[in-house]
């Protein structure tokens, strides 16, 4: 496996796998991920099969937001094809996510499905917990959503 950061050109195979992963969920669309994929602020990487870029199998994104000087970043999405999942996919792109984070000593957010064990376990293995739930938050399936958060790495060390 590969990882490298991902480009505009990979929106097409990303917005695939997403299709999968969240139906039901408004899965972003290829002009969404094209559009933040150009965007200075995101970080997205990808997992990729073999030596040379032979296939998408796992994507995930954070977007740097705030201040300058005191950032903070917001998990935009983390997804593993279903033929490649549980298998440490995730963790080595979520490890790619909270290194970005940490570089910066800045928090991290993101949203969950209050229903979605093997994302929420894999959040609080890295230091995330829940602040809120959020009602019908996803659309048009109406679950709820988890707003999480992660402390900044002084913080983390402190506590
Ligand atoms: C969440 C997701 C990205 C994890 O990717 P993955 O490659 O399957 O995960 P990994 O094999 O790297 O496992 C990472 C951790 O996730 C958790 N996890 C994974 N599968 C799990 C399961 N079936 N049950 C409980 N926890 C699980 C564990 O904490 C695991 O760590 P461990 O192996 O040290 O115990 C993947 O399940 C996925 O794409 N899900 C659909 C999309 C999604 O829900 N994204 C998150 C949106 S908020």
């Amino acid at each position: 496996m590969k990882l490298r950061e991902l480009r505009i050109a990979d929106a097409t195979r990303v917005a695939e796998i997403e299709a999968v992963l969240f139906a039901g969920d408004s899965p972003w669309p290829r002009t969404v991920f094209a559009a933040e994929l150009a965007q200075p602020y995101t970080f997205y990487v990808g997992a990729f099969t073999g030596e040379d870029d032979d296939e998408l199998i796992g994507y995930a994104g954070v977007a740097k937001l705030g201040p300058r000087d005191d950032p903070e970043f917001e998990v935009h999405t983390i997804g593993v094809d279903p033929s490649h999942q549980g298998k440490g996919v995730g963790r080595i792109l979520m490890d790619q996510l909270v290194h970005a984070a940490d570089q910066y000593d800045a928090p991290m957010f993101l949203e969950v499905r209050t229903d979605n064990i093997p994302a929420r376990r894999m959040y609080e293995s890295y230091g995330f917990f829940t602040l809120a739930t959020r009602k019908n938050y996803y659309q048009p399936s109406g679950a709820d959503a988890f707003s999480m958060m992660r402390h900044r790495a002084s913080e983390r060390a402190t506590s």
